[in-house]
C-alpha cells in the first residue's frame, strides 16, 4: 500500500447496497481496502471500480456466518503486514416474509451467526490488533430496527438490537484507549436486502427506500466525526428513527408491524393496541421531539437528526 494513503480500512459486505457505496466513498476519499462478500465475481468487479477510484484493494471471499471462515478473513486480511486501522462491519441479512412458524429456521440461526456471531468475532480479532496500537476506529451497521421489535422480521430486529448495544459498550469501554467505536442506523434502504430476506411483498419491501450512497456518505460522517450513532438516509428516516425510539416498546413494534407484516395478512386487528394509540403515540413522540429540538437547537441538535 501507498505512503501517502489515508488508514487502511476492512470492510465487510462490499458485494452490493450499503458496503459497496461505502467502499466506493473510502476509495475517493484516498484510503485502500480490504474487501469482503461471499460472490467472488461481484467483488472481483468491486474492486476494479474502486481502483479506478485509486485505492489499493484486496478482495477476500469469505462466508463469515462460519467461524472458521471468519478465523481465515481475519488471517488474509492482515496478511503481508496489513494493519486493519479502521473496521466496517457491515455484512448482514434479513428474515422475513411470513410469522415466526412459517419462516426457516436454519436461515434464522445462519442470520444470527452472522449479524451477531461473526460481529464478536471478528470484532475480538480486530479490536486485539488495534488495542496492541492503542489505535482504530470501528463502525457497525445496525439498523432503525435495532430500536424497534420487529413482528415478522424479529430475530432480525433482535440482532440490530445486540450490534448496537454492542457497539455502544465498546464505545465506552475503548473510549480513552484510543479506540473509537461508532453505529449507524438506515432505514429502508435501497439495496438486495428486503428481495433477500423473503421481504418483497410487504410495505417496506414495496415502498420507497433511500438511496445506499446517501446512506454511506452519512456513515462515513458518522465514523469520521467519531459520533456514538446516528440514523442514516433520508429526513424522514432520521426523524422516524428519532421519533419511534421515544416511543413505548409496544408502540414502536406496533409501528415496525406496519412495514414488515406480509400484505397477504393486512389488515389484521393489534392485540391491546389499536391505530389510534398508535397514532397518538407517534403524535406525542414528535411533540416531545419537536420541542427537544427546539430547546436544543444551539446545541446541534438538528445536525445530529
Ligand atoms: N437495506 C436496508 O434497508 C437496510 C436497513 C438497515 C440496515 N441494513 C444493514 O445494512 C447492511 C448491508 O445490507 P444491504 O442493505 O447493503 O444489503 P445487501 O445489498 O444484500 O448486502 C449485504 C452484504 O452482506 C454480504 N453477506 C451476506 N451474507 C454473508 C455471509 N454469510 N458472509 C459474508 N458476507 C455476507 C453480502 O455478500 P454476498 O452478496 O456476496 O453474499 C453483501 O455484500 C446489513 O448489515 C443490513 O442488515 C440494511
Amino acid at each position: 500500500m501507498a505512503q501517502d494513503r489515508k488508514p487502511l480500512a476492512l470492510i465487510t459486505g462490499v458485494s452490493s447496497g450499503i458496503g459497496l457505496e461505502l467502499a466506493r466513498i473510502f476509495a475517493r476519499e484516498g484510503h485502500d481496502l480490504v474487501i469482503g462478500g461471499q460472490d467472488e465475481a461481484k467483488l472481483t468487479e468491486a474492486a476494479a471500480q474502486l481502483r479506478a477510484a485509486g485505492a489499493d484493494v484486496v478482495t477476500i471471499a469469505a462466508d463469515l456466518s462460519r467461524a472458521e471462515e471468519v478465523e481465515r478473513f481475519h488471517r488474509e486480511a492482515t496478511g503481508d503486514g496489513r494493519r486493519i486501522e479502521i473496521f466496517c462491519a457491515n455484512a448482514g441479512v434479513g428474515m422475513g416474509g411470513g410469522d415466526f412458524t412459517q419462516t426457516d429456521l436454519n436461515g434464522e440461526l445462519r442470520l444470527i451467526d452472522l449479524n451477531v456471531r461473526s460481529q464478536v468475532h471478528l470484532t475480538k480479532l480486530v479490536l486485539a490488533d488495534m488495542a496492541g496500537r492503542g489505535a482504530g476506529k470501528i463502525l457497525f451497521t445496525g439498523s432503525i430496527a435495532s430500536f424497534m421489535p420487529g413482528p415478522f422480521e424479529s430475530v432480525y430486529s433482535a440482532s440490530k438490537a445486540f450490534v448496537h448495544s454492542f457497539a455502544e459498550g465498546l464505545r465506552n469501554e475503548w473510549a480513552d484507549r484510543g479506540i473509537t467505536v461508532s453505529v449507524f442506523m438506515p432505514g429502508p434502504t435501497d439495496t438486495n436486502f428486503f428481495h433477500r430476506a423473503g421481504m418483497d411483498d410487504t410495505p417496506a419491501g414495496e415502498g420507497k427506500k433511500d438511496d445506499p450512497a446517501q446512506v454511506a456518505a452519512q456513515a462515513y460522517k458518522t465514523l469520521t466525526g467519531n459520533r456514538h450513532h446516528a440514523f442514516t438516509g433520508s429526513l424522514k428516516t432520521r426523524l422516524q428513527g428519532k421519533v419511534t425510539g421515544a416511543l413505548p416498546q409496544p408502540l414502536r413494534a406496533s409501528v415496525h408491524r406496519g412495514m414488515t407484516e406480509p400484505n397477504d395478512r393486512r389488515p389484521v386487528k393489534q392485540a391491546g393496541v389499536g391505530k389510534a394509540a398508535i397514532a397518538g403515540g407517534v403524535a406525542l413522540a414528535a411533540v416531545g421531539v419537536a420541542a427537544a429540538v427546539g430547546i436544543s437547537r444551539r446545541n446541534r441538535i438538528v445536525e445530529e437528526i
